[in-house]
């Protein structure tokens, strides 16, 4: 049977679960993931936190993944199709807006998470994650200046430049996911 069992459900609290783990006499490797389990629950609302910090971080990214796709189909329109041209830049204007609606949002919930609960202060990985932020907020603001010079009826790279600019915001998302979760220095 589990502890958790042995315990019951409906009394998870911290001081319930150390008491539990002396009790039963249980191995210590067991009293440490019960713990953990009560650091969790004690935790509850950072998880909350971090929960919606990753579903906003997401979505932001969505959105700059996207709109540099937009901006090679821009940089396609046929000269003289102007309501296609102005069907798309509809489109990026509404999407870019959209995107930087949520990157306030996960912004706000990752200060949260790093100034008011503490986590990842002074450590390596949150500096670096740091830098890359800022570099992320770097290529978001670079859509919205691109975005400027296609009303501007100008065209400002070639399709090749976007695509591979595009993939840029693959790599910094990349790189940021490995280092909140593998947290390597
Ligand atoms: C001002 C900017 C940001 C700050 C201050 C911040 C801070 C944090 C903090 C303190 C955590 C908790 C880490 C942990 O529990 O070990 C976290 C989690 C996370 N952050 Fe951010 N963050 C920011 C922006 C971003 C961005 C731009 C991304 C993605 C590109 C991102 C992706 C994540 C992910 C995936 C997690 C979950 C990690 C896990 O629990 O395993 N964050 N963030």
């Amino acid at each position: 049977m589990t502890a958790i069992g042995l315990c019951g459900p409906d009394s998870m609290s911290r001081g319930f679960f150390y008491g539990c783990a002396r009790s039963h006499a249980m191995s210590r490797r067991r009293a440490a993931e019960l713990t953990r389990y009560a650091d969790g629950l004690h935790n509850l609302p950072m998880l909350w936190f971090k929960a919606f910090h990753i579903v906003f971080v997401a979505s932001w990214f969505a959105g700059l993944f996207y709109l540099p796709r937009i901006f090679v189909n821009l940089v396609q329109v046929p000269a003289g199709s102007v309501a296609e041209q102005a069907r798309l830049l509809l489109m990026a204007r509404r999407l870019y807006r959209f995107a930087s609606l949520l990157m306030g949002v996960a912004l706000l919930l990752g200060l949260v998470l790093w100034l008011g609960y503490g986590v990842g202060m002074k450590q390596g990985w949150m500096h670096a994650k740091l830098a890359l932020v800022l570099a992320a907020i770097g290529y978001h603001h670079a859509c919205g200046a691109l975005l400027k010079r296609f009303e501007r009826n100008e065209t400002p790279h070639t399709e090749r430049w976007f695509r591979v600019f595009n993939e840029a915001a693959v790599l910094i998302f990349m790189a940021i996911v490995v280092l909140v979760v593998v947290k390597p220095f």
